[in-house]
């Protein structure tokens, strides 16, 4: 069974009179532990795709099933259940509380869990260890720089233990050299653990870490290109 497939996915936004494409009839089977970057021209559909793929969205035609569940049959709150027990999402702006401290903010999602608070507060703290943030733990985001930033957020993505990380231009704020850090980070993940990545973003040799390119113009999907390191692995 696939971890994510995508059958004929179509969405359409309409807004006042005029009607949006935004995908079209897109097909994509993503495995267990696989490692995917979507690359696309501004417009051409990479955050509709990645928010169907998270469950934040749904698509207007097509199936879409995750981990052998049939999103378009689901209810908002089993929604939320996936989103909560099967995925992590790290965001181009980071998306931290300003007054909370790393761990903090790492352990927030774990409250929707039922964890309890040493067990938050433990998990937080082996996740921002994981980053190599294990000496920030009482940051203020404030206080952190964007990449220590980004990777509170990874932190806080892979304390929930997701099966898959979904990432919206990660390094697009970024400058290179923290950029190539959470990469090593993602690349790790995906060795290590076996977390599924899927990530956006507008750098090809960003893109080239992932095993596979899906290139998206227009709301489809052009061509799938495998790279160097999914040639490594398979
Ligand atoms: N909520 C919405 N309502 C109406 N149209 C939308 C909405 N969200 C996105 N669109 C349109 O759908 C198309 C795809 O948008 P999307 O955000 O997926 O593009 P993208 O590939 O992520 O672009 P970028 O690289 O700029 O982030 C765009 O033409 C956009 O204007
Ligand atoms: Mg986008």
């Amino acid at each position: 069974m696939p971890l994510i497939e995508l059958v004929n996915i179509s969405r359409t936004y309409r807004l006042n009179q005029i009607r949006v494409e935004a995908l079209r009839d897109v097909n994509l089977t993503i495995e267990e532990g696989d490692f995917v970057s979507i690359m696309g021209p501004s417009g051409s559909g990479k955050s509709t795709l990645l928010n169907i793929i998270g469950c934040l969205d749904r698509p207007s035609a097509g199936t879409y099933t995750i981990v052998g569940n049939r999103v378009e049959k689901m209810n908002d709150n089993q929604l939320a259940d996936i989103r909560n027990q099967l995925i992590g999402f790290v965001f181009q702006s980071f998306h931290l509380l300003p007054n909370l401290d790393a761990a903090a903010n790492v352990e927030l999602p774990l409250i929707y869990r039922g964890l309890g608070g040493k067990e938050r507060r433990r998990r937080a703290i082996h996740a921002l260890e994981a980053v190599g943030l294990g000496e920030r733990v009482h940051h203020l985001p404030s206080q952190l720089s964007g990449g220590e930033q980004q990777r509170v957020a990874i932190a806080r993505a892979i304390a929930g233990e997701p099966r898959v990380i979904l990432a919206d231009e990660p390094t697009g704020a970024l400058d290179s050299k923290s950029g190539e850090n959470i990469m090593a980070i993602f690349t790790k993940l995906n060795k290590d653990m076996g977390i599924t990545i899927i990530q956006v973003t507008h750098e090809e040799h960003i893109a080239q870490y992932g095993h596979r390119i899906c290139r998206l113009r227009d709301g489809q999907i052009l061509q799938i290109d495998e790279t160097q390191n999914g040639r490594a692995v398979t």
